[in-house]
Protein backbone atom coordinates (compact mmCIF):
# COMPACT_ATOMS: atom_id res chain seq x y z
CA UNK A 1 0.00 0.00 0.00
CA UNK A 2 1.00 3.43 -1.10
CA UNK A 3 -0.28 5.32 1.67
CA UNK A 4 1.36 7.79 4.03
CA UNK A 5 -0.18 9.33 6.74
CA UNK A 6 0.90 13.03 7.74
CA UNK A 7 1.51 13.11 11.75
CA UNK A 8 -1.13 15.69 13.16
CA UNK A 9 0.25 17.10 16.37
CA UNK A 10 -0.66 20.47 16.46
CA UNK A 11 -0.40 21.90 20.03
CA UNK A 12 -4.11 23.48 20.65
CA UNK A 13 -1.99 24.83 24.03
CA UNK A 14 -0.78 27.37 21.53
CA UNK A 15 -4.33 28.25 19.95
CA UNK A 16 -5.13 29.18 23.87
CA UNK A 17 -2.73 30.94 25.14
CA UNK A 18 -2.98 32.99 21.87
CA UNK A 19 -6.58 33.70 22.62
CA UNK A 20 -6.09 34.03 26.52
CA UNK A 21 -3.08 36.82 25.45
CA UNK A 22 -5.34 38.44 22.68
CA UNK A 23 -7.76 39.77 25.59
CA UNK A 24 -8.50 43.57 25.96
CA UNK A 25 -5.23 45.44 27.73
CA UNK A 26 -6.53 48.86 28.65
CA UNK A 27 -3.79 51.19 29.97
CA UNK A 28 -4.26 54.62 30.80
CA UNK A 29 -6.52 54.46 33.50
CA UNK A 30 -5.92 57.01 36.33
CA UNK A 31 -3.51 56.01 38.54
CA UNK A 32 -3.13 58.62 41.00
CA UNK A 33 0.51 60.49 40.53
CA UNK A 34 3.59 59.60 42.79
CA UNK A 35 7.19 57.84 41.68
CA UNK A 36 5.87 54.90 41.26
CA UNK A 37 2.86 55.52 39.25
CA UNK A 38 4.47 54.86 35.52
CA UNK A 39 6.17 51.34 36.73
CA UNK A 40 2.96 50.54 38.11
CA UNK A 41 0.98 51.17 35.01
CA UNK A 42 3.56 49.08 32.93
CA UNK A 43 4.25 46.02 35.51
CA UNK A 44 0.74 45.63 36.93
CA UNK A 45 -1.91 46.45 33.67
CA UNK A 46 -0.41 43.82 31.65
CA UNK A 47 -2.90 40.98 32.42
CA UNK A 48 -5.24 42.57 34.30
CA UNK A 49 -7.51 46.19 34.48
CA UNK A 50 -5.95 48.53 37.36
CA UNK A 51 -9.27 48.48 38.58
CA UNK A 52 -8.01 44.89 39.79
CA UNK A 53 -5.59 46.65 42.46
CA UNK A 54 -7.09 50.37 42.95
CA UNK A 55 -10.84 48.70 43.95
CA UNK A 56 -8.68 46.87 46.46
CA UNK A 57 -7.86 48.24 50.37
CA UNK A 58 -4.49 46.02 51.30
CA UNK A 59 -2.08 46.92 54.10
CA UNK A 60 1.68 47.27 53.49
CA UNK A 61 1.80 43.27 54.28
CA UNK A 62 -0.83 42.31 51.99
CA UNK A 63 0.26 44.46 49.38
CA UNK A 64 3.43 42.64 49.51
CA UNK A 65 2.33 39.22 49.60
CA UNK A 66 0.09 40.34 46.37
CA UNK A 67 2.92 41.61 44.30
CA UNK A 68 4.88 38.30 45.62
CA UNK A 69 1.79 36.39 43.64
CA UNK A 70 2.00 38.30 41.31
CA UNK A 71 5.66 38.18 40.13
CA UNK A 72 5.22 34.36 40.54
CA UNK A 73 2.02 34.62 37.72
CA UNK A 74 5.00 36.58 35.74
CA UNK A 75 5.13 40.09 36.71
CA UNK A 76 8.61 42.03 36.00
CA UNK A 77 9.62 43.82 39.17
CA UNK A 78 13.01 45.01 39.91
CA UNK A 79 14.64 44.50 43.11
CA UNK A 80 14.84 47.75 44.39
CA UNK A 81 11.26 48.12 42.57
CA UNK A 82 9.39 45.80 45.68
CA UNK A 83 9.51 48.08 48.31
CA UNK A 84 8.89 51.35 46.77
CA UNK A 85 5.76 49.68 44.69
CA UNK A 86 4.62 48.45 48.05
CA UNK A 87 4.30 51.73 49.32
CA UNK A 88 2.83 53.32 46.64
CA UNK A 89 -0.05 50.46 46.90
CA UNK A 90 -0.50 50.76 50.76
CA UNK A 91 -0.26 54.50 50.03
CA UNK A 92 -3.25 55.28 47.31
CA UNK A 93 -5.00 51.28 48.14
CA UNK A 94 -4.43 51.45 52.05
CA UNK A 95 -6.39 49.84 54.71
CA UNK A 96 -8.33 52.64 55.24
CA UNK A 97 -9.02 54.66 51.93
C1 LIG B 1 1.66 38.01 34.67
C2 LIG B 1 0.32 38.52 34.81
C3 LIG B 1 0.04 39.48 35.94
C4 LIG B 1 0.73 40.64 36.25
C5 LIG B 1 1.90 41.24 35.50
C6 LIG B 1 0.08 41.19 37.41
N1 LIG B 1 -0.98 40.40 37.78
FE1 LIG B 1 -2.29 40.78 39.29
N2 LIG B 1 -3.35 39.11 38.79
C7 LIG B 1 -3.04 38.24 37.77
C8 LIG B 1 -4.05 37.21 37.71
C9 LIG B 1 -4.08 36.06 36.71
C10 LIG B 1 -4.97 37.51 38.72
C11 LIG B 1 -6.26 36.77 39.07
C12 LIG B 1 -6.01 35.44 39.71
C13 LIG B 1 -5.98 35.50 41.19
O1 LIG B 1 -6.80 36.24 41.81
O2 LIG B 1 -5.17 34.79 41.81
C14 LIG B 1 -4.52 38.69 39.39
C15 LIG B 1 -5.17 39.30 40.45
C16 LIG B 1 -4.73 40.44 41.10
C17 LIG B 1 -5.37 41.02 42.27
C18 LIG B 1 -6.64 40.51 42.94
C19 LIG B 1 -6.33 39.37 43.86
C20 LIG B 1 -5.79 39.86 45.18
O3 LIG B 1 -4.84 39.23 45.69
O4 LIG B 1 -6.29 40.86 45.75
C21 LIG B 1 -4.65 42.09 42.63
C22 LIG B 1 -4.90 43.03 43.79
C23 LIG B 1 -3.54 42.20 41.69
N3 LIG B 1 -3.63 41.18 40.77
C24 LIG B 1 -2.57 43.17 41.72
C25 LIG B 1 -1.48 43.25 40.87
C26 LIG B 1 -0.42 44.23 40.99
C27 LIG B 1 -0.34 45.31 42.07
C28 LIG B 1 0.44 43.99 39.97
C29 LIG B 1 1.78 44.71 39.70
C30 LIG B 1 2.78 44.51 40.72
C31 LIG B 1 -0.08 42.86 39.20
N4 LIG B 1 -1.23 42.44 39.80
C32 LIG B 1 0.51 42.34 38.06
C33 LIG B 1 -1.96 38.34 36.92
C34 LIG B 1 -1.03 39.34 36.90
Amino acid sequence: MGISFVPLDHTMSLVLLALVAGTGMSRAQALPPGPMRDVVDQACTRCHLATEFTTKHKTADQWAQTVNQMIDKGAVIGDNEFDRLVDYLTQNFGPEK
